[in-house]
């Protein structure tokens, strides 16, 4: 295990739509995330991962580029991403920049070419098939207009396969022009591109240069694992569409890292952190083992809430305290000495880790407190996400108009007004698990919108700003999550055993308190969690060094949600 920057990194997640609006159009910018490097700076995170910030239609809020070498108009211009570089650096903050490379927009260039014509020279950079029945494909002299269907007319038996979408529907999109079907995972305005085309890869690794040669810290690798397809397209069992690993590490996936790699990541300090949907801990180290030369880390989804279409009638019960352990300790042992992981609990694609694993309304402070231990003290770099530290949670959204994603609007297509599903159904199940719960404006300050924005935010505030749950009511509060996260950051960063101790689960089977060791040099740090809302008795060793209760902690009993780090010093372990 090679000690590193990146493995002691501690990652926080901006969401640049959602963070600061600088200039009053309701949509968060640069010029707001520069306002803003202060608060960063305070709070003692190393590196600033921003979702998307380049050129987008935003069919799906920036996961859809359309130039990978401009910045997104509504977030501001180059000089502004050039000044908020150099201020970060300037405060010793670095910043990874979201690559998102398995698709592309369908206005890039690449696309507006690719589809042209058959023998365009860009027609390879994406993924086209024929359509399964010939009487479909534009015949010479007729208008292609003429064979034109709509999605909904396009009958299964047409599609190059069975493939179906992330976000729903069929994979494979009718595009007339040259009657031939392109290839989406994720929505129609997501074309996949064609990383078996070495033209394709080359361009990737010279933008991501581009990047690196400016100072970028690095970059995020958007569904990394999907990069590589399956050459012969198979039917696949339908079933198999709910795993998110039926696209997932495809044939070539780690020849085209190491080559990256070699290409890349080889000539710079840079950190990489591979989104890894769909792999399964005991295939990690093939991406991220110290000698593959792929990537450094991933995170993955085995605790990531399941958001399939059908779950928007029908949601997968929350994870267990007892199974979130399970997945813990697969992933730890898995990756063993070798692998690396970065561990999160929250991020834009889940709903917010305070509803999903404490409790906002009875012990807000004691819950939201006690898995900040959790994530901080796990073997793994770290990864906030945006408001977590200020305790904001879930958002009531009352009507299926007022959410924003793409994948909750699709969803609602498909099961309530094409399927006849049941509205209010779908209205609770898209408030526990839409990812829009993570992308409400973060919340500053008890002002209008929350000190996010002079104009009207692009997505509902969260109401709760107005009670006590902003970034200006932290700074004072006598039980402040901020201030806890503050204090807990600075122990993590001096504390190498935490970021690079053996973890040992002294308890897995107990579905109440999280209680676990980490152990380097002979020193051995006891972290115990309580997950419920009443007391538990523990027996803890140790000498207490850090808790979210100020007195009291030497007793056996944990009282709600209290979490405790402490400190033994074991003879000769
Ligand atoms: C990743 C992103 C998600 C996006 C999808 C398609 O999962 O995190 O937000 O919708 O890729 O780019
Ligand atoms: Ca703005």
């Amino acid at each position: 295990m090679q000690p590193s920057w990146q493995k002691e990194a501690i990652i926080y997640q901006i969401y640049p739509r959602s963070f600061q609006d600088s200039n009053g159009d309701g949509v968060g910018d640069l010029r707001g995330i520069l306002q803003r490097l202060d608060y960063l700076q305070a709070l003692g995170v190393t590196v600033l991962w921003l979702s998307p910030i380049f050129a987008s239609p935003n069919a799906d809020n920036g996961y859809d580029v359309s130039d990978y070498r401009a910045i997104q108009p509504e977030f501001g211009t180059m000089r502004d991403f050039d000044e908020l570089l150099a201020e970060a650096h300037a405060r010793g903050l670095k910043i990874i920049l979201d690559l998102v490379v398995n698709h592309s927009s369908d206005e890039h260039e690449w696309f507006r070419e690719s589809r042209k014509s058959k023998d365009n020279p860009f027609r390879d950079f994406y993924v086209w098939k024929p359509a399964k029945s010939a009487s479909l494909i534009p015949s010479e002299g007729i208008k292609p207009a003429t064979n034109v269907l709509a999605r909904d007319e396009v009958d299964d038996e047409y599609f190059p396969n069975n493939w179906q979408s992330l976000f729903g529907g069929s994979a494979w999109k009718w595009d007339e022009a040259t009657g031939e079907f392109y290839l989406h995972l994720f929505v129609e305005k997501q074309p996949d591109l064609n990383w078996e085309n070495p033209r394709l890869r080359r361009e990737v690794y010279d933008l991501m240069r581009f990047w690196l040669d400016k100072g970028v810290d690095g970059f995020r690798l958007d569904v990394v694992p999907f990069f590589s397809k399956a050459l012969t397209f198979p039917d696949y069992p339908p079933e198999r569409f709910a795993d998110l690993s039926a696209y997932a590490n495809g044939p070539r996936i780690h020849e085209f890292l190491r080559e990256m790699h070699d290409e890349v990541w080889s000539n710079y300090d840079a950190l990489n952190v591979g989104e890894g949907v769909g792999v399964r801990a005991e295939d990690a180290n093939l991406y991220v083992g110290e000698s593959r030369r792929e990537l450094q880390m991933l995170y993955h989804f085995d605790h990531a809430v399941p958001r399939d279409e059908a779950r928007f009638l029908d949601p997968a019960p929350e994870f267990s305290l007892v199974q979130m352990k399970q997945i813990t300790r697969r992933w730890d042992e898995a990756l063993g000495d070798d692998g690396w992981q970065s561990v999160y609990f929250g991020n834009h694609d889940n709903p917010r880790m305070l509803s999903r694993f404490g409790d906002p309304v009875r012990f807000p402070y004691e819950s939201a407190t006690m898995l900040a231990t959790v994530l901080l003290t796990l073997r793994g770099t770290p990864s906030l996400y945006q408001g977590d530290e200020i305790g904001m949670t879930n958002c009531p959204f009352e009507a299926v108009n007022e959410f924003d994603d793409v994948q909750v609007r699709n969803a609602y297509d498909a099961l309530v007004r094409r399927g006849g599903g049941d509205e209010a159904q779908f209205l609770v199940a898209a408030n526990r698990i839409a990812r829009d719960h993570a992308r409400t404006p973060f919340q500053w300050d008890d002002s209008p919108n929350a000190g996010f924005s002079t104009g009207r935010p692009w997505l509902k505030v969260n109401p709760n700003f107005g009670q006590g749950v902003n970034a200006a009511a932290e700074e004072t509060a006598p039980k402040s999550i901020l201030n806890f996260y503050r204090n807990l950051i600075e122990l993590r960063k001096r504390t190498p055993a935490l970021a690079y101790g053996h973890y040992r689960d002294v308890r897995p089977d107990d579905n109440a308190v999280w209680l676990y060791e980490r152990e380097w040099k002979g020193e051995t740090w006891v972290i115990a969690c309580n997950f419920t809302g009443e007391t538990q008795e523990v027996e803890l060793e140790g000498e207490v060094r850090f808790g979210n209760y100020t007195t009291g902690a030497t007793s056996a009993t944990l009282r709600p949600y209290e979490s405790r780090v402490a400190f033994q010093k074991k003879a000769n372990s």
